[in-house]
């Protein structure tokens, strides 16, 4: 079933004094339950098409539609949730503190069953008492994970996830975003620059570069049509892919 309609999604910035395009002309379906990756070098126009996506930001011509209604109201933003590679909570903040808070502010029924739920699903246990600035980065982005889905979002936004994490907990976060997908059926879309993050998790994969839409594809595909772009996201290859 179709969740997400991006139709047409342009959206100009200005830059030293001149007008740019950010993103031109953006077409693409995401269907429910899909792991879906927007790949591209940096300045592609990556986060702006995801804030695009969240209704956070207000393209200028184009339109994106979410279970069939605009992105942005209040009907879909209460299916959605967030998380970036840079979350942060209070230092003083325990797990259980922000937790507990999530519940009530997502209006989650039995708050006391899902918060242990979510703590266990996402290993929490040794410490729900901790307060956030003790806490490793591994063990911050599960919190961030735990945080986005005790309400049972129907779509998780994920910009740079892994972005700055050191090999061994990169693995970890893409494993627990695939078990995110699949146990609780949630739809994800991710930005990454990471062929190799996009490859592992992603069904489909739509290739942006200077605010173009490339190519939609499984990655496979991608790589067919582009054979030098795994050179040209490990920087050495300028402008060529474009
Ligand atoms: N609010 C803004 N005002 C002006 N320019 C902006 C604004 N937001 C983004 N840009 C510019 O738009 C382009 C796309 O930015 P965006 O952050 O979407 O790229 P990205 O693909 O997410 O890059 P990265 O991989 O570095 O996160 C960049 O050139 C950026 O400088
Ligand atoms: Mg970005």
């Amino acid at each position: 079933m179709e969740l997400i309609n991006v139709n047409g999604v342009s959206k100009k910035f200005m830059k030293d004094g001149k007008e740019f395009y950010a993103l031109r002309d953006i077409s693409f379906r995401i269907e429910e339950g899909e792991i879906f990756s927007v790949l591209g070098p940096n300045g592609a126009g990556k986060t702006t098409l995801l804030n695009i996506m969240m209704g956070i930001l207000i393209p200028d011509s184009g339109s994106v539609r979410i279970f069939g209604k605009n992105a942005g109201s209040s009907d879909v933003m209460e299916r959605i949730a967030y998380v970036s590679g840079e979350e942060r909570f209070h230092w003083a903040l325990t797990v259980k503190d922000i937790l507990n808070f999530a519940s009530i502010l997502y209006g989650v029924s039995n708050k006391k069953g899902r918060v242990s739920e979510i703590v266990d699903f996402f290993g929490l246990q040794n410490v729900f008492n901790s307060r956030f600035e003790v806490l490793s980065t591994g063990e911050k982005m599960r919190l961030a994970f735990a945080h986005a889905v005790i309400g049972s979002p129907k779509i998780l936004f994920l910009d740079e996830p892994t972005l700055g994490m050191d090999p061994d907990i990169s693995i970890k976060v893409r494993k627990r975003i695939k078990s995110i997908n699949k146990d609780f059926k949630t739809t994800i879309i991710l930005t990454s620059h990471y062929m190799k993050e996009v490859e592992f998790l992603s069904s489909r994969v739509a290739f942006i570069n200077k605010g173009k839409l490339i190519d939609i594809n499984t990655v496979k595909g991608i790589k067919r049509g582009y054979p030098d772009l795994e050179r040209y996201f490990m920087g050495m290859v300028g402008d060529e892919a474009a």
